[in-house]
C-alpha cells in the first residue's frame, strides 16, 4: 500500500505545462486504479515516462536498463523504428474495420505463420486471433474440448504458468489464482517438469528428463491409476500444455530428449499437445518457436506478447487443419471484436518480416552465450546465485541463501527489484537503473529477458549493475 503519499502536495508542471507530480499520481493510484490487475511487486510502484531501445527513463531522465522487456512484450526493443512506422502507417491507411470483413494484413499474417509452421512441422493448419494471452489460451481450450467431444481435462506441468482469465487459470499450476475465484469445468492435473537444479540429487539433466517422462507414462499403465481406459483404449484427458521452456516458472529450460519422450505417451494415447509460446516465441529461445529445439511437432500452438512488439495486445493460435477447418470449428466459435483487428496485423506481419531479415538465429544464441558467460562469472563470485542457465536470451539466475547456495530467497530477489528501481546504481561515471522481473516455483529466481537487439556494450553494463546489486543485497 502507497501510505507514505496519501496526502501528496502539488507539485510545479514541467515547461509550465500543468502536470501532476509522482506523488500526487501515486494517491490518485492509491484511491481509484484497482490493484486486481497488476502484480504491484514492489513497494513504491514505479512511474516511468519514456523508453527507446534497452532503456526505460523516468519523469526525471533517470536512465534504467530493462531486463524483462514488459515480460518479452517486447522482444525487438523500445520505439524500434521499423514495428512503429509499420503501426503508423497502418493508422494513415486502415485503422479500423470489423472482424467481420477481411484485411489484407490479417490474411497475410496468417499465411506468414501457418507456412512456417508447414515447413517446420510439416502439417497443415490455420491461425485464428484474438487479443491477450489468456484469451489466446481459452480459444485453444475450445478448441480441443471440441476435438475431444466435451473433455474437460488436461495435462498441465507444475510451475506452469497460462494466464488468468477462468479457463487459463484452471490449467496454471498456482492454486492462488484461483483461490478466490473457483473455476468452471476445465482442470488440469499437474505433473513434475524436469526442473534439474531441485530435482533428485545423483541424475544428470537427461536422467532427471527420462524419470518425468517415466513417471508420466505409469499414469497409463492401469486403469487404476485414474485416467486412461484401456477397454476403451480412451484417455480421460483431452490435451497436454506445456511451456517448452518454463516462464514464470523461473526459466527453467528441460533437457533436449524430453519432450519426444513425452510425445510419445501422448500420441499412444490420443493426447493433444498444445504448446503455449506466448513468452518463449518471437525468437526469445533464438528459434520461432521455442518448441523447435526439442524435435517434436505440436497439435496446437499459442502465441501473444512479441507479435505486436508490445504495441497491440494481437494473439492468437495455430492448429492442425483437422481440428481448426470450418467445418468443425466453424464462423462465430469464438470472437472478440478486436480479434484481428488491422493495428495489431500490419505490425506483426512487419515484425514476421523483420525476423527473417534480422537473423535473430544466429544473433540471439550468440547474445545469450555471452550473457550466459557474465552470470556464470557473477555466479563464481556471488554466494547468494545457486544457480544459471539460458537459452538463447531466455536466462535465469536463481537467487538463494548465501550459507548453503540452494535454500531458496525471495526476500534478498524483492530487495533487488527494488534497489534496481531506484536508479542509483553507478557504470562509468553515471548513474542507472535496473529493471528485473521475479519467478519461479519459489519465486527467487531473476528471469533474464533482454531485448533482442541489446548490444555488448549493454550486456557489460547489465552484468556491472547486476554486480553492484548483488552485492549491495547481501552487505551487512
Ligand atoms: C506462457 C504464458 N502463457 C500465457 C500467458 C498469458 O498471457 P497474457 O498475460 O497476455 O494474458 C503468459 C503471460 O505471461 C505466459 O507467459
Amino acid at each position: 500500500m502507497n501510505k507514505h503519499v496519501a496526502n501528496p502536495k502539488p507539485a510545479a508542471g514541467k515547461g509550465g505545462k500543468s502536470v501532476l507530480s509522482e506523488r500526487e499520481l501515486l494517491a490518485l493510484e492509491a484511491k481509484y486504479c484497482s490493484y486486481g490487475d497488476t502484480v504491484h511487486y514492489s513497494e513504491l510502484p514505479k512511474i516511468f515516462d519514456g523508453c527507446e531501445g534497452s532503456f526505460l527513463y523516468d519523469a526525471e531522465g533517470r536512465k534504467f536498463l530493462d531486463l524483462q522487456m514488459w515480460y518479452s512484450a517486447v522482444n525487438f526493443g523500445y520505439a524500434n523504428k521499423r514495428l512503429n512506422g509499420a503501426l503508423k502507417r497502418q493508422i494513415d491507411r486502415l485503422p479500423q474495420v470489423a472482424s467481420q470483413y477481411l484485411h489484407r494484413e490479417k490474411i497475410e499474417l496468417a499465411a506468414a505463420i501457418a507456412q512456417d509452421a508447414e515447413r517446420k512441422f510439416g502439417r497443415k493448419g490455420r491461425v485464428h486471433f484474438n487479443v491477450g494471452g489468456a484469451q489466446a489460451v481459452e480459444d485453444s481450450l475450445k478448441l480441443v474440448r471440441n476435438a475431444s467431444k466435451g473433455k474437460s481435462l488436461m495435462f498441465a506441468f507444475e510451475g506452469g504458468y497460462h494466464g488468468r482469465t477462468l479457463g487459463a487459470s484452471a490449467i496454471t499450476s498456482s492454486y492462488r489464482y484461483r483461490r478466490r475465484y473457483g473455476h468452471f469445468g476445465d482442470r488440469a492435473q499437474f505433473v513434475p517438469f524436469p526442473y534439474h537444479f531441485r530435482g533428485p540429487k545423483g541424475m544428470s539433466k537427461e536422467e532427471y528428463g527420462e524419470a518425468c517422462v517415466k513417471n508420466f507414462a505409469r499414469l497409463f499403465e492401469s486403469e487404476y491409476n485414474g485416467v486412461w481406459d484401456p477397454k476403451g483404449r480412451e484417455a480421460e484427458y483431452a490435451a497436454f500444455y506445456v511451456e517448452p521452456v518454463q516462464g514464470t516458472g523461473g526459466y527453467v529450460i528441460p533437457p533436449p530428449n524430453f519432450f519426444k519422450g513425452l510425445k510419445k505417451v501422448l500420441d499412444e494415447h490420443g493426447i493433444l499437445l498444445v504448446v503455449d509460446e506466448i513468452q518463449m516465441g518471437f525468437y526469445r529461445t533464438g528459434k520461432l518457436w521455442s518448441i523447435e529445439h526439442f524435435g517434436v511437432e505440436p497439435d496446437v500452438l499459442v502465441f501473444g506478447k512479441a507479435l505486436t512488439n508490445g504495441l497491440n495486445p494481437l494473439s492468437g493460435i495455430w492448429a492442425r487443419e483437422e481440428l481448426i477447418n470450418p467445418g468443425v470449428f466453424p464462423p462465430g466459435s469464438t470472437h472478440s471484436t478486436f480479434n484481428s483487428n488491422p493495428l495489431g496485423t500490419a505490425v506483426a506481419l512487419e515484425a514476421m518480416k523483420m525476423m527473417e531479415e534480422n537473423g535473430y538465429a544466429k544473433s540471439v544464441p550468440s547474445k545469450g552465450a555471452y550473457f550466459l558467460e557474465g552470470l556464470e562469472d557473477l555466479k563464481r563470485r556471488h554466494k547468494i546465485v545457486g544457480d544459471v542457465d539460458g537459452l538463447g536470451l531466455a536466462l535465469r539466475a536463481e537467487i538463494c541463501e548465501p550459507h548453503d547456495g540452494f535454500t531458496p530467497s525471495k526476500a534478498l530477489v524483492d530487495r533487488m527489484v527494488d534497489e534496481g528501481l531506484k536508479g542509483d546504481l553507478e557504470y562509468k561515471g553515471g548513474k542507472y537503473g535496473l529493471v528485473l522481473d521475479i519467478g519461479g516455483y519459489y519465486k527467487n529466481v531473476i528471469t533474464f529477458a533482454p531485448s533482442l537487439e541489446i548490444s555488448r556494450e549493454e550486456i557489460d553494463m547489465a552484468m556491472a549493475l547486476l554486480d553492484q546489486l548483488f552485492a549491495r543485497v547481501t552487505k551487512k
